[in-house]
């Protein structure tokens, strides 16, 4: 691991997800997560203080980066709900099948390298009548934006940690066993390759 991904990365990461409009999409869907609730890709946790304590019976969060989750914004000894965090990947998640009411991903899609896998094991652990509660930045509708989204990638990618701008997120939740419940897209305010947003819950086909 380089000095800039372990000292640098997690500090540009934070402070990029915890911008104003960014928080108004999370509190958007956040509350809707309910009873045994996995959280992948925490971070450093910036949905914590959003999650509806009477809904919520127990939140296991995960999370590959122990750098990124070293800067969490809450003391988890003071949350409402049972928690855990433990380090695993999206595409491998150490849990049971059948388990979890809600899987909640935030910003999170752009950045796994197979959303394939990651999302088949969302499924796997997710009950049948459970629900996967995202929200995400991905491709936007514009040619001109899309054209912007494709050139930057490979700089943002690196100095991002792997982020992506262009990834199409509606196509890869539909693509990867989940139908739609509700869906909303638009561009939140802010730098518009990075800025157009999909947000909603989906349910396993
Ligand atoms: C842009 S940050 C978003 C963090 C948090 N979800 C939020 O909304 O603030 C992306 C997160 O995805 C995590 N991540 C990267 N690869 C992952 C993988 N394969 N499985 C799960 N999480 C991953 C990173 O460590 C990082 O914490």
């Amino acid at each position: 691991m380089t000095i800039y991904d372990k000292y640098i990365l997690p500090k540009v990461v934070d402070y990029a997800c915890k911008q104003s409009p960014n928080m108004q999409q999370r509190m958007k869907v956040i509350t809707l997560a309910t009873g045994n609730v996995l959280e992948i890709g925490i971070g450093s946790g910036l949905n914590l203080p959003l999650y509806n304590n009477e809904n919520v019976k127990h939140l296991t969060a995960i999370d590959p980066s122990i750098e990124m989750w070293d800067k969490n914004v809450i003391d988890t000894n003071n949350l409402s709900f049972d928690f855990d965090f433990v380090k695993a990947y999206a595409e491998n998640i150490p849990e049971e099948d059948n388990s979890f009411d809600s899987v909640v991903i935030t910003y999170a899609l752009c950045t796994i390298p197979d959303t394939s896998k990651a999302l088949e094991e969302v499924r796997r652990v997710l009950k049948t009548k459970g629900k996967l509660i995202f929200c995400e930045h991905g491709k936007a509708p514009d040619k001109a934006v899309q054209k912007w989204q494709n050139v930057i990638n490979p700089l943002w990618k690196r100095l991002g940690g792997g982020c992506n701008l262009n990834k199409d997120i509606q196509l890869i939740i539909e693509e990867n066993g989940f139908k739609m419940d509700n869906l909303e897209k638009r561009y939140i305010p802010g730098w518009k390759p990075a800025s157009f947003n999909y947000w909603g819950v989906a349910k396993p086909n």
